[in-house]
């Protein structure tokens, strides 16, 4: 863990963005959003997945807050596992992007109605993955609104005496986000205060340390032969078969990837530029329904069910996060220090999914696979929803007069945990005791290292 105190290069990046935003962009009216807006996967916008606040980003429901109203509880601790904000493409993503608007520029007919053949490619390789200014404005916004959400926990006081803690990917997508974050939390009254924050990989990259997954999962081509063969599947080659004949492309010369390229490229504009592009009249809504199939398969296989492993590589990042609600929530006397107020943690989609999956969430009964697009329709899972841009996961713990209750928060939203659906915020004991297998097992050397489990189990409270 590297302690870091960034002031300067937080206020270039603010200045660099806020110059960014001023040049490039105008706010896209509601109505010229693509209607495929909300198909992206972990490449949607977060506002499509609250449109809510497409007419006000700062629009906060404290309904959403549901403890028993006959209890008289309060928040005692948030702790928020969050995903950074809109990024530019990965070098990977922007090679193919090139490719395809090369291939786009030297073959498409020159019939095609589209502007596809002028459009000017302008990602760069070395944009590789880095903040944009609108992920700096995704996390900002969110801070403001969990500070309104949460008033005593994330207020002036415990932003300016330093209560609130904060844990990063060392990506620098993400410590940027942990910085616009922090900017979210700052009320120009208290002048610049000088937030820190901690690199911790172990905790938030987890799973590129966890060789049972990366030996299994990721470097194991079976573990995701779903993917592979939807890919070459009847429903993604007749999503082949229109879009090349929109560009008026021999179908051979575009491949699945490019296709891809083209869905993603629609994405990019809308989120990074908020253009609704000409790429995206590619797509009817059905196309977009099937490359969404395509994504959720693959974070499926990857990174959720599919496989125990993926789950399981959080292990360690489970127990973090109850050891601390565990902290907050003991019974203390008064002289005792107060909880720690709020703990913020900014990682991946990689590294909300595998959590989620471990806590047995959106577990439908059949599993997505290459054969069964049209029975699919009403999964539970869809990673547009999930993991969008700055999505977040909020374990939010109140003090009742039963005792301390917990409850969880996606994106914003309330939603139960299994096994425990007749209250959205059960007994923090009864949580507990639906997830001991959890609390006394799930060792990250075990799991992932096959070794002996390196501690005792958790037996506190
Ligand atoms: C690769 O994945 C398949 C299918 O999930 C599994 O049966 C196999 O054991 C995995 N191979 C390794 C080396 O883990």
């Amino acid at each position: 863990m590297f302690p870091a105190l960034v002031p300067a290069d937080r206020l270039l990046l603010a200045a660099v963005g806020m110059l960014f935003v001023r040049l490039c962009c105008s706010s896209v009216a509601p109505q010229d959003i693509p209607p495929i807006a909300a198909f992206f996967g972990t490449k949607t916008r977060y506002e499509d997945v609250n449109p809510h606040l497409l007419r006000d980003v700062y629009s906060v429901d404290p309904s959403v807050l549901k403890p028993p109203l006959n209890e008289r509880c309060s928040p005692v601790h948030l702790t928020a596992v969050i995903r950074h904000g809109t990024r530019f493409p990965t070098a990977k993503n922007i090679r193919r992007i090139q490719k395809l608007s090369d291939l786009v520029r030297a073959e498409a007919s020159r019939g095609s109605p589209g502007s596809w053949r002028r459009w000017d490619m302008w990602y760069k390789e070395d944009m590789d993955g880095q903040l944009v200014a609108k992920g700096w404005d995704d996390l900002r916004q969110l801070a403001r609104r969990l500070a309104v959400l949460f008033p005593d926990l994330l207020s002036q006081e415990n932003v300016r005496e330093r209560r609130v803690s904060f844990l990063t990917s060392s990506k620098h997508r993400c410590v940027s986000s942990v910085q616009a974050f922090q900017e979210g939390l700052q009320r120009p009254e208290d002048g610049d205060v000088q937030f820190s924050h901690q690199v911790d990989d172990e905790l938030l990259r987890f799973f590129e340390r966890c060789s049972s997954y990366v030996e299994g999962v990721e470097k194991n081509r079976t573990a995701l032969q779903e993917v592979e063969k939807f890919k070459h599947g009847e429903e993604m080659e007749a999503v082949r078969r229109r879009v090349a004949e929109k560009l008026g492309l021999p179908r051979h010369r575009l491949t699945p990837d490019l296709v891809e390229a083209a869905f993603f490229l629609c994405s990019y504009e809308l989120s990074i530029k908020t253009l609704h592009s000409p790429w995206c009249f590619l797509f009817q809504e059905d196309d977009a329904k099937v490359l969404e199939f395509k994504s959720d398969l693959k974070q499926f296989w990857k990174r959720f069910h599919g496989h125990v492993i993926n789950g399981l590589s959080s292990c360690s990042l489970f127990h973090h996060v109850f050891r601390t609600l565990d902290k907050a929530g003991r019974p203390r006397r008064s002289t005792d220090a107060a909880p720690e107020p709020a703990s913020i943690l900014v990682g991946h989609a990689e590294t909300l999914l595998p959590l989620l999956s471990l806590l047995g969430l959106f577990k439908d009964k059949i599993p997505p696979t290459a054969n069964n697009y049209h029975t699919q329709h009403g999964r539970s899972f869809r990673s547009s929803r999930i993991v969008p841009y700055a999505a977040n996961l909020l374990f939010v713990l109140y003090d009742c007069q039963r005792g301390p209750r917990l409850q969880l928060l996606l994106n914003e939203s309330p939603v139960r945990f299994p096994g425990l659906e007749s209250e959205d915020a059960p007994l923090y004991r009864d949580v507990r005791a639906t997830l001991r297998h959890l609390l006394d097992g799930c060792d990250f050397n075990k799991e992932c290292e096959g070794r002996a489990p390196s501690r005792a189990p958790n037996t506190e409270l």
